[in-house]
């Protein structure tokens, strides 16, 4: 006989666990099926989460070893690496456990296992041990998530040749590492390896790095990370690779037409984006509609097939954890009845390098390409006193505002944490702010939100420093 479910949720993480812990508030009948040993996704267990730790780590590794003599503190660092890794793992079993805790006080059903849609409202879950067990649901919610995208001729054995998931593991650290894709991949795990002592060649297909950025901004960020000692090669592809036991050898071409090339790497990271990830899932059994790439294709998260519902990386959209995050809230909350919605016009970007990169909302090539007027209100870390004080000035701030009514429509940031201000932005659109609102609102001092201000202010040419 066939366990009853109000919502039967495949995938644990942020689009599933989020899904399941509402559902769960909502006094819901939920179980999540995921078949990792853990909950939390590519999120906790391979990207957001470990990718981070390492980011922090190696960032206080390089400020120990360049920047902490000038403020009159000597210390020579020395990296241990297998401990890095440990306490990067330690944050990892510890978040994961974090979203079992949350499971069991919201009575969500955790179901171990490979899910797979075996008739309308019926779920089959198959076990590690090879067990199979039947779930009958009312709704059905896909959060399968993604998975790093494959380059015809570069085959990944997580040893010479690795995905993100190898890049996080990495030891010793490479003599020198290639990476395939000036993403935020390429340049997050990039910029961790550089600091722990690699030397790092970047290969971008497309003549400038991550697509998607505003364009003044995405040139700031390779000047910047040029300097720190990354190369780039730009309009260039790559044509096959051929690992050996000690390295690699990979071939690249202009895009435009030339003569080919080799590199030689310790090790290649292939970072050319990610693709839907419904393996195994029984889509066609009840015929749920994909599109020519694979993503799940949907309207408010319903499927073309009635009970079926699919949130996060699986389905359109920016594979970002908290837009699945959001997707999974605004399911659950229509599923029961409740008027879930999400504002895709502000779902913030952050690279969590350094400097650091936020956006949120348009940017000017966006308005450029739609034809609508904006004004910019521009301001530089170099004249905000936290900043300086803290030698860490490098950056800007850019606010793009409607040149007739005023109204915020993107806000993009290079510099010193960037990441945790960018939100204020994103309260501030929600709201539907003018330039004006931010700038007449008082901001603490000495801070760095007060770039955030002082660009605002810029919008009417009113800054007052710089
Ligand atoms: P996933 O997190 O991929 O979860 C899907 C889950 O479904 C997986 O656990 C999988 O095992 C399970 N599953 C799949 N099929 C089945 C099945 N048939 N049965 C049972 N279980 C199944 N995003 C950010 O917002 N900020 C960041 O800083 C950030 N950093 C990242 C760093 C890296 C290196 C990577 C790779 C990604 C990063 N991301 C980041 C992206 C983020 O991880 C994803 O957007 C997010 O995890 C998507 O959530 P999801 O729930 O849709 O899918
Ligand atoms: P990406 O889409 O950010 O970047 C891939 C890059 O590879 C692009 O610049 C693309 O032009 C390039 N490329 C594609 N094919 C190529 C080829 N054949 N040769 C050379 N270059 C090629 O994808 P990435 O970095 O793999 O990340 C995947 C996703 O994971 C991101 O889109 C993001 O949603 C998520 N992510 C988010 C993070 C964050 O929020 N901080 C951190 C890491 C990942």
């Amino acid at each position: 006989m066939a366990d009853d479910f109000d919502v039967v949720i495949i995938g644990g993480g942020p689009g599933g666990y989020n899904a399941a812990i509402r559902a769960g508030q909502l006094g819901l009948k939920v179980a999540c099926v995921e078949k990792r040993k853990t909950l939390g996704g590519t999120c906790l267990n391979v990207g957001c989460i470990p990718s981070k730790a390492l980011l922090h780590a190696s960032e206080m590794f390089e400020h120990a070893g360049k920047d902490f003599a000038g403020l009159g503190i000597k210390v020579t660092p020395e990296l241990d690496l297998p401990q890095m890794h440990k306490q990067k793992d330690e944050s990892v079993g510890g978040l994961t456990k974090g979203v079992e805790f949350l499971f069991k006080k919201n009575k969500v059903e955790w179901i171990k296992g490979a899910g797979a849609i075996a008739a309308p409202g019926q779920v089959t879950v198959k076990g590690e041990d090879g067990s199979e067990r039947t779930l009958s649901a009312k709704n059905v919610v896909i959060a399968t998530g993604s998975e790093p995208s494959k380059l015809p001729g570069v085959e990944v054995d997580q040893k010479r040749i690795v995905d993100s998931t190898g890049a996080l593991a990495l030891s010793p650290v490479p003599k020198k590492l290639v990476v395939i894709g000036a993403g935020v991949i390429g340049l997050e795990l990039g910029s961790v390896w550089r600091r722990l002592g690699s030397e790092v060649e970047v290969v971008e297909f497309l003549d400038r790095t991550i697509p998607g950025a505003d364009g003044e901004v995405a040139t700031a960020f390779q000047r910047s990370l040029t300097k720190q000692g990354v190369k780039f090669r730009l309009s260039t592809k790559v044509t096959g690779a051929k690992a050996a036991k000690d390295g690699v050898v990979l071939t690249v071409e202009p895009v435009a037409g030339g003569a080919p090339e080799a590199i030689t790497a310790d090790v290649v990271l292939v970072a050319v984006g990610r693709r839907p990830f419904t393996d195994g899932l029984g889509l066609e059994t009840v015929g749920v509609k994909t599109d020519p790439r694979g993503f799940v294709e949907t309207d408010h998260y319903k499927t073309n097939v009635p009970g079926v519902w699919a949130v996060g990386d699986v389905t359109h959209g920016p594979m970002l954890a908290h837009k699945a995050e959001d997707e999974a809230v605004a399911c659950i909350e229509l599923i029961a009845g409740k008027a879930g919605h999400v504002n895709y016009d502000i779902i913030p970007s952050v690279i969590y390098t350094t400097p650091e990169v936020a956006w949120v909302g348009k940017t000017e090539e966006d308005l450029k390409k739609a034809g609508i007027a904006y004004k910019v209100g521009k301001f530089p870390f170099t004249a905000n006193a936290r900043a300086k004080v803290n030698h860490e000035a490098e950056g800007f701030v850019k606010v793009l505002a409607d040149a007739k009514t005023d109204r915020v429509l993107g806000v993009h940031m290079i510099g010193p944490e960037v990441s945790e201000m960018v939100g204020e932005y994103c309260v501030a659109m929600e709201f539907s702010a003018a330039s004006e609102d931010v700038a007449r609102t008082c901001h603490p001092h000495p801070t760095r939100s007060e770039a955030l201000r002082q660009a605002a202010m810029g919008v009417e040419g009113w800054t007052m420093q710089a």
